[in-house]
């Protein structure tokens, strides 16, 4: 960090003397030099990380950036870049620097005031619009929403009028920014409040209710990365004691919200579909998990009866 913080001023001087060869910090040298930062501080993939970084302050994709190895940023640049290294180091998220994601076809703003989404949501996302792809005039909410990902794909990749719900006021300017970016501002409604709760009264009966609620224990809170609890906002994680409390409140809310045959999916925790499955009765019809792209039992679906 300190060669970068120099070769701002004097990047000949400064790459001769590190030993580096001499010549400026162009692209090539600043990925070598940040790789290899990256893999000391185990922050692994490391190449890939130095180039989505440097693409974000060149404003260049992989492809254009792999043209560009020869540039030589400017001091602005330099000094940019040197911020985003420093933070990264300090565990800050990836995606936080470089301020948006792609998810389900979608490009996303994300920041802290949301978590940021992950694989696993996206498979979930993908096996809803396989499941209603040639289903016209779909009417879903989103539980929990963040970024807004799950809804904002709903909407755009199905043509589904969405209601999404979340506590977080935060959360909800982040996703309504996400729709707006969209195109999607009059297809999605963000409401604040409690998951179900928030909607009751004021929406028909749903096709789809889908949640990726907070899953995860109190006491698993000293084993997640730090880049986890530093810097996602703690309202998106955690769910009492054993992680189910906001999975079960959504369990029992939700037949009252589907049409007959309408499905809830939930995405879950380690070992949480299979216990949350055991504990159905009554209002569905069919109750059955999927696995994640991992190979992981990770989500919960419930038909209801008809
Ligand atoms: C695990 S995050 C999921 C965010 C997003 N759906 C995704 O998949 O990336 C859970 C979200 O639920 C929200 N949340 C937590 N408790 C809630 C509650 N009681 N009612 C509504 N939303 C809640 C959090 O603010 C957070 O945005």
């Amino acid at each position: 960090l300190t060669q970068l913080r120099a070769s701002n001023k004097q990047p000949d001087a400064e790459g001769a003397a590190s030993g580096q060869g001499t010549g400026a910090w162009n692209v090539l040298k600043l990925l070598g030099w940040m790789t290899e930062f990256f893999k000391q501080k185990g922050l692994e993939p490391a190449r890939r990380q130095a180039e989505d970084l440097i693409g974000a302050v060149l404003e260049l994709d992989r492809l254009h950036l792999y043209l560009q190895f020869e540039y030589v940023p400017t001091p602005a640049e330099l000094a940019r870049l040197r911020d985003f290294v420093q933070r990264r180091g300090n565990g800050e998220p990836l995606a936080y620097l470089v301020g948006e994601q792609s998810f389900a076809g979608l490009k996303l703003k994300v920041d802290r005031r949301a978590l940021i989404p992950r694989p696993e949501t996206e498979t979930l996302a993908e096996r809803l619009i396989k499941e209603f792809s040639s289903r016209g005039g779909l009417l879903a909410a989103d539980l929990g929403t963040g970024s807004g990902c799950l809804a904002l794909a709903m909407a755009k990749r199905l043509g589904a009028r969405v209601w999404a719900t979340d506590l977080s006021s935060e959360a909800l300017s982040l996703a309504r920014e996400n729709a707006e970016n969209l195109g999607l501002g009059s297809q999605v409604e963000f409401l604040q409040g409690p998951f179900l709760e928030a909607l009751k009264g004021r929406l028909p009966l749903l096709d789809l209710v889908v949640s990726n609620p907070p899953y995860i224990a109190e006491e698993e809170r000293a084993g997640l990365p730090k880049d986890v609890v530093d810097f996602e906002p703690a309202q998106a994680l955690f769910a009492g004691p054993d992680g189910l409390r906001d999975l079960t409140e959504i369990l029992a809310e939700a037949p009252a919200f589907l049409k007959p045959g309408g499905l809830l999916a939930l995405e879950c925790g380690l070992g949480q579909p299979e216990k949350l499955k055991e504990a159905q009765q009554g209002s569905w019809k069919e109750v059955w998990t999927e696995k994640d792209g991992f190979g992981v039992v990770r989500f919960l679906f419930c038909r209801k009866a008809d």
